[in-house]
């Protein structure tokens, strides 16, 4: 957290005693009596001083309608606005004091104000509560959330798709189970992960759209007297469109879940890419290389490589899954319409946020600098019987019904496996036409891993034909 005040509170310039001002702008009903454990108990300025520059956005759109509509004075306007300024400029140098007597960021943004531009800050509340300007708030720093999010989900599909056009070309073996199941291209896998960071793109954009709609006008629950334009105010802030009851407006966070449910599944998503390749770079398979800078070595063993920056976006996964946890938990049991248990949705939203933010950063290099080992992949590539789906569709191709190929072809296998041979392609050629008499010369063409991916015909399979449309397709979409 930036410069924190921690016990004094804010100056004011010399009123009368009628309007004097008190440590806090709700503290003339309730007294000055301030337990210091419960003022740290309540605050959350600790945390949402990140609301900042959103809370002055909002002040200075809010302000700009009370003028227009004739609530403030153009004079009052101009005030409101230069000091609003220079608190901005104050927070984003670093200077501004944050004062944790002023409980949040909304209450110390306007002390601040009034403490610098006196009563004209004083009316910059007019028709305005603080749980329509939090609510405000908290979609603003949203919106910008999840555009910095989409941005870095581009990043790093795009880093796949670089990836997949220098090595994507490499015939690897697919698996169900972890065991190995049919040929693919490696640019066929690395495409996969394209498409689900795609679904959440598109995921955060559905998302953004609900949450781009401003609250404001709302007031503390029911609303206002005072002839305010919400209309003026969302344009201003760039939103959609106004909400429209005050309750729901108030007391609505669905946006918070359905942006951290989106983060849980990016993190879900980069959790599962994560794991494969520490697996990938692992002995046992060795097909991919991480680059140093992403691997870390051992206190004690001095051949290690371990893929620690991997296994942590692995591992962080699940403090944002329970972040999205915390959040409907919290709201579950909360009668109509603000409670201060809304307070907590900020830590939780900021941390899968934090969280995501630097996983989806540091993935990009890893995938730009990852190294294919195709020789490697090469070396066992005719282990596994990849190509017996194949060589069952030659059978059906020749009018064998399918149930029927695949018995002949398991036998094929078994027949293999007896005779300690690896590739169905070694079986001598009166042996297999022994078990299908539709077997012929031209076999050879089917069998082995390079001739089933040139062979693959369905949409969106992983063979070289499909590979490369996909990657036109994801190099115009990503330009
Ligand atoms: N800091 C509070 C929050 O984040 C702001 C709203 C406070 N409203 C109130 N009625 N106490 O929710």
């Amino acid at each position: 957290m930036p410069k924190a005040k921690s016990t004094k509170s804010v100056k004011t310039p010399a009123k009368s005693p009628a309007h004097a001002t008190p440590a806090k702008a709700w503290q003339a009903r309730i007294g000055d009596a301030a337990d210091p454990l419960a003022e740290k108990f309540v605050e959350s300025i600790s945390f949402d001083y990140r609301l900042a520059e959103h809370d002055i956005r909002g002040s200075l759109a809010h302000a700009d309608m009370l003028c227009t509509k004739g609530m403030i004075s153009v004079s009052d306007l101009a005030a409101i606005r230069k000091g609003l300024n220079s608190i901005l400029d104050d927070i984003r140098s670093g200077t501004f004091e944050f004062d944790l007597k002023q409980e949040d960021i909304h209450m110390a943004v306007e002390a601040a104000l009034i403490q610098r531009v006196g009563d004209p800050g004083r009316k910059l509340h007019t028709a305005r509560s603080r749980n329509d300007q939090v609510a405000l708030d908290i979609r603003l720093w949203c919106v910008a959330a999840i555009d910095r999010v989409a941005q870095l989900l581009t990043e790093l599909q795009r880093a796949y798709v670089a990836l997949a056009r220098q090595d994507g070309g490499v015939v690897m073996p697919a698996y169900t189970h972890l065991q190995r199941a049919q040929p693919i291209l490696f640019g066929h896998e690395l495409l996969a992960y394209v498409e689900m960071f795609q679904r959440d793109r598109d995921r955060l954009a559905d998302c953004r759209a609900r949450t781009n709609i401003s609250p404001l006008g709302s007031g503390a629950v029911g609303g206002s007297t005072l002839p305010i334009d919400r209309l003026q105010v969302a344009r201003q802030l760039g939103m959609q469109d106004i909400t429209a009851n005050s309750l729901d407006s108030i007391s609505d966070r669905d946006f918070v879940v359905e942006f951290a449910f989106a983060l849980s599944m990016i993190a879900m998503h980069l959790s599962r890419w994560a794991e494969q390749w520490i697996l990938y770079s692992s002995t046992e398979f060795d097909f991919i290389r991480i680059a140093d800078q992403y691997t870390t070595g051992s206190s004690m063993m001095p051949q290690k490589r371990n893929p620690d920056m991997l296994e942590l976006i692995r591992g962080r996964t699940g403090g944002v899954y329970g972040q999205l946890v915390a959040l409907l938990t919290m709201l579950k049991g909360q009668p109509l319409a603000y409670n201060r248990d809304m307070q907590e949705d900020k830590r939780w939203l900021f941390a899968g946020f934090d969280s995501v933010e630097l996983s989806l950063q540091i993935a990009a290099p890893i995938v730009k600098s990852a190294v294919i080992k195709p020789e490697s992949i090469a070396r066992r590539l005719d282990e596994g019987f990849l190509d017996a789906t194949v060589l069952a569709e030659y059978l059906v191709r020749k009018s064998v019904p399918f149930r029927t190929a695949h018995q002949i072809v398991g036998s094929m296998v078994a027949y293999c496996e007896r005779e300690g041979l690896t590739r169905l392609a070694d079986i001598p050629r009166e042996v297999m036409q022994s078990m299908s008499p539709k077997i012929d010369t031209d076999v050879r063409d089917v069998l082995g891993a390079g001739n089933v991916v040139a062979a693959y015909q369905s949409a969106g399979a992983g063979g070289i034909k499909q590979l490369s449309a996909q990657l036109k397709r994801w190099s115009k979409t990503l330009k």
